[in-house]
């Protein structure tokens, strides 16, 4: 069955001032969906309200999963359903290695914490120390096949999450991520935002992969070019809090081309913004 991701008139705010004003968008698996719009339109703010951040207050409308509400459910709640939000600004995390952080998700995800919780619940003891966690060596097995697969480098590993790490490197590492997490939906907030041209290519190549794999992507970005390698199946405009255009890729080249004013000039009226969405 292919997953689907549906925002239905979406309202958000946070703290007390609305930044999301009634959002429609639908993510499918196997698909890529990009989303462009000018700065604080509120791309991440939508991005986390998906996730599900305790921050932000949905005020109306919906968020469905294959057609049920996630919003009653927890952020790693939604993340076992197959929802992963990549941070336009990863956090760092000084003192835990990468791998132990994608253990501990993988684990998490996976449902091996759950079955442990239950089996403390039933009999009082756990199986055997370690036992919510993925086994070390199977882990490490997949981690390896992973990181070569989508070229990132093995000493990642050992290194603190994202700390001190380049720009380019933690967009590899969302890649590494998602490729351990295997979510049906994820959400990239700009990650290709301060990517040279090789690492542009790697990530790049690394989305198609897990987009091939099944994946549907929202791809949040600034700039037509990861386009020309992650070919969009739609593209929607995000205006003041909504969408307010979704096509083809030509949206995102007259984009490029005319910015955000002809946007503008378009919203006032209909009938050209209709003209607009046919070409
Ligand atoms: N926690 C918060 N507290 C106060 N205001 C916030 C908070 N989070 C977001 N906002 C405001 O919401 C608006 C939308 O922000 P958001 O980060 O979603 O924009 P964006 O479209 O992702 O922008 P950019 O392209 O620059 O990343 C901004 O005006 C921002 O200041
Ligand atoms: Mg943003």
């Amino acid at each position: 069955m292919t997953a689907t991701l549906e925002i239905k008139d979406l309202h958000a705010s946070v703290e007390g001032k609305e930044i999301l004003k009634g959002v429609n968008l639908t993510i499918r698996q196997g698909e890529v969906h990009a989303l462009m719009g000018p700065n604080g339109s509120g791309k991440s703010t939508l991005g986390y309200v998906i996730a599900g951040h305790p921050h932000y207050e949905v005020t109306s409308g919906d968020i469905l999963f294959n057609g049920e509400s996630i919003l009653d459910l927890e952020p790693d709640e939604r993340a076992k359903l197959g929802i992963f939000l990549a941070f336009q600004y990863p956090v760092a995390v000084p003192g835990v290695s990468f791998a132990n952080f994608l253990r501990a998700a993988v684990s998490s995800v996976r449902g091996y914490k759950d079955r442990a919780r239950e089996e403390m619940a039933r009999t009082g003891q756990l199986k055997e120390v370690g036992s919510e966690l993925m086994p070390m060596r199977e882990f490490r097995k997949e981690l390896f096949e992973k990181m070569d697969r989508f070229n990132v480098d093995r000493a990642f590993a050992r290194r603190y999450l994202n700390d001190g790490f380049s720009g380019g490197e933690k967009k590899r590492g969302e890649v590494l991520q998602m490729a351990m997490l295997q979510p049906k939906i994820a959400i990239l907030d700009e990650s290709d935002s301060g990517l040279d041209i090789d690492a542009l290519r790697v990530v790049s190549d690394g989305i198609n992969k897990l987009v091939a794999d099944g994946m549907g992507a929202l791809l949040i970005t600034h700039y037509q070019r990861i386009l020309d390698y992650v070919k969009p199946d739609q593209v929607s405009v995000f205006y003041d809090g909504s969408v307010v255009l979704t096509g083809g890729p030509e949206v995102a080249t007259m984009l490029e081309e005319k910015g955000y004013g002809w946007v503008e000039d378009h919203l006032a009226e209909p009938e050209a913004r209709k003209e607009l969405v046919n070409g």
